[in-house]
């Protein structure tokens, strides 16, 4: 029987373990993690990460073909592929700090490896990591072996939060990278007999190791792009009155752009794209490629261009001033259908309304008192650690509190921002809302999800990203 351990038992690791064990009934699945609470989460019924399908599958393998253990050394010793999926933070000190990536755990795993393995081994890079990490991480286990063979393959993940199970079970593609010796291929061939299971042979794209590790950074890079480009755009909607909606709709149909990832909103999160970017422009210094490294920061500086315009558009809006309004914040999940906020948005936002004093009122239906509170006042790059080697929740702070319902956020607010697209943002009672509120009321969708006639209809005054202005909106000072 084959057996698989994934270290990193996160967002990536879980999701695409459970899955594999699903799909592949005779292979042994054991997911391992340093955090001892992680690790009790994904064997309870109560899983750590929120993420729809997820549950049903890990439900139907767990304790047949699916493990969840913190005994790490164990599982990584037994196994013949082990998948490393942990965390790769942006390094806060040193060379590069700011935009290299920081491979202490990545290390520390590849050491424990070597350390404890008895029988040969194919290591999986899971991770994203900087291009070139899988040849020093060769050098470790080669350096380290005591005679025993392993093999590195980089592979990838390219699932998307919120729709994990989805993407897992029909990916676009399955890239696997590999050394161009028979051993190599070899590997490659046994992790593409995995993958074989439920993954047609035309979607399993096999390259060398660098350019399996490029292309994942590069995927990223460009979906970002397209966001930055399509905000971008947003700003010159407004300026001009035009729609953005409808400029990403015309846009979309031609072919060769395509329809996806065209929404205007205030800005991307997540854990990947801004760190992924990151790296990138600091591989391309790196390499001696500054008009490289410039072009691709500039899809960061528009993101961040495009959170400090909103809080501006607000603060402007509302006389110049937030001071002691109650703003009704409603989501704080980088995305709909996610728990996740790292690097949400609406730190950013958030942040940039407390510095003008206003007090928040936060609903998010997926996101913790605890983890907001820990966001509002964490330090940049912080949040990319293991949770135990994050600072401790702080005691609330006095302007922030977090509520569990739409309803009780907005009442007697000034205002109300929509940072998250959940779907029940749509279908609330906003008459019932602007009742409560005090006036003038003001919404400002920050990812265009209301209908703004409607509301402009009962009252509100309106912001929507790229939208024509309201009039109110149009005599206010508003560019960053
Ligand atoms: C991304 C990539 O999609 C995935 O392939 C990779 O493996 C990890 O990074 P993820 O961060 O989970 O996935 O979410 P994604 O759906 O890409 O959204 C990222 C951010 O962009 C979110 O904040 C989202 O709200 C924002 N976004 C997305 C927009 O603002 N507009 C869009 O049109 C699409
Ligand atoms: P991702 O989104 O890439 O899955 P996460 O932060 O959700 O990232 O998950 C990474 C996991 O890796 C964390 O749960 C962390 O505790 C775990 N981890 C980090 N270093 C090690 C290690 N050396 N051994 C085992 N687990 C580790």
């Amino acid at each position: 029987m084959v057996k698989i351990c994934c270290i990193g038992a996160g967002y990536v690791g879980g999701p695409t373990m459970a899955v594999i064990a699903l799909k592949c009934p005779e292979i042994q699945v054991a997911v391992v993690d340093i955090s001892v609470p992680r690790i009790s989460a994904w064997n309870s019924d109560t899983l750590p990460i929120y993420e729809p399908g997820l549950d049903e599958v890990v439900k139907k393998c767990r304790g047949k073909n699916l493990f969840f253990s913190s005994d790490v050394e164990k599982h990584v010793s037994e196994a013949d592929i082990v998948f490393v999926s942990v965390n790769t933070p942006t390094k806060t000190q040193g060379l590069g700090a700011g935009k290299a990536a920081d491979l202490t755990y990545w290390e520390s795993a590849a050491r424990m490896i070597a350390d404890v393995s008895k029988s040969n081994k194919i290591v999986v890079e899971k991770s994203t990591v900087p291009v070139k990490t899988a040849e020093a991480i060769e050098k470790i286990l080669t350096h380290n072996s005591k005679g025993i063979n392993f093999q590195i393959l980089s592979n990838p993940e390219f699932l998307a939060e919120g729709t994990a199970i989805q993407d897992l079970f029909e990916p676009d593609r399955v890239l696997i990278g590999g050394r161009e010796t028979p051993e190599g291929q070899k590997a490659i061939k046994a992790l593409r007999d995995v993958y074989g299971h439920w993954v047609p042979m035309d979607r399993i794209i096999c390259t060398n190791l660098w350019s399996a590790e490029l292309s994942k950074l590069a995927a990223n890079a460009f979906l970002a792009q397209r966001i930055s480009s399509v905000n971008a755009m947003s700003a010159l909607c407004e300026a001009t009155g035009a729609d953005v909606s409808q400029v990403s709709h015309a846009v979309g149909k031609d072919t060769r752009i395509g329809p996806k990832f065209l929404n205007a909103s205030v800005g991307f999160g997540g854990s990947c794209f801004q760190k992924d970017i990151l790296n990138l422009v600091y591989i391309c210094e790196c390499n001696g490629l500054p008009e490289v490294a410039n072009y691709w920061k500039q899809v960061i500086k528009v993101n961040d261009y495009q959170k400090t315009r909103f809080v501006n558009r607000i603060v402007s809006s509302m006389f110049n001033t937030v001071s002691g309004k109650k703003i009704a914040i409603l989501g704080f999940a980088f995305k709909k259908d996610t728990g996740d906020t790292r690097e949400t948005p609406a730190i950013d936002v958030c942040k940039g309304l407390l510095g003008d004093k206003a007090m928040l009122s936060i609903y998010d239906p997926q996101v913790s008192e605890e983890q907001i509170q820990r966001d509002l006042s964490m330090n940049k790059f912080d949040w990319d650690h293991p949770v135990h080697l994050q600072p401790t929740s702080p005691s609330s702070m006095k302007q922030v509190s977090v509520v569990w319902d739409a309803y009780a956020a907005t009442k007697d607010a000034h205002g109300i921002c929509i940072l998250t697209e959940w779907d029940e943002f749509k279908t609330l009672d906003y008459q019932k809302i602007y009742d409560n509120m005090q006036k003038p009321a003001f919404v400002f969708d920050g990812r265009n999800i209301v209908d703004v006639a409607k509301l402009r209809e009962i009252g509100f005054i309106v912001y929507s990203i790229g939208k024509p202005l309201d009039e109110w909106l149009k005599d206010m000072p508003a560019v960053a």
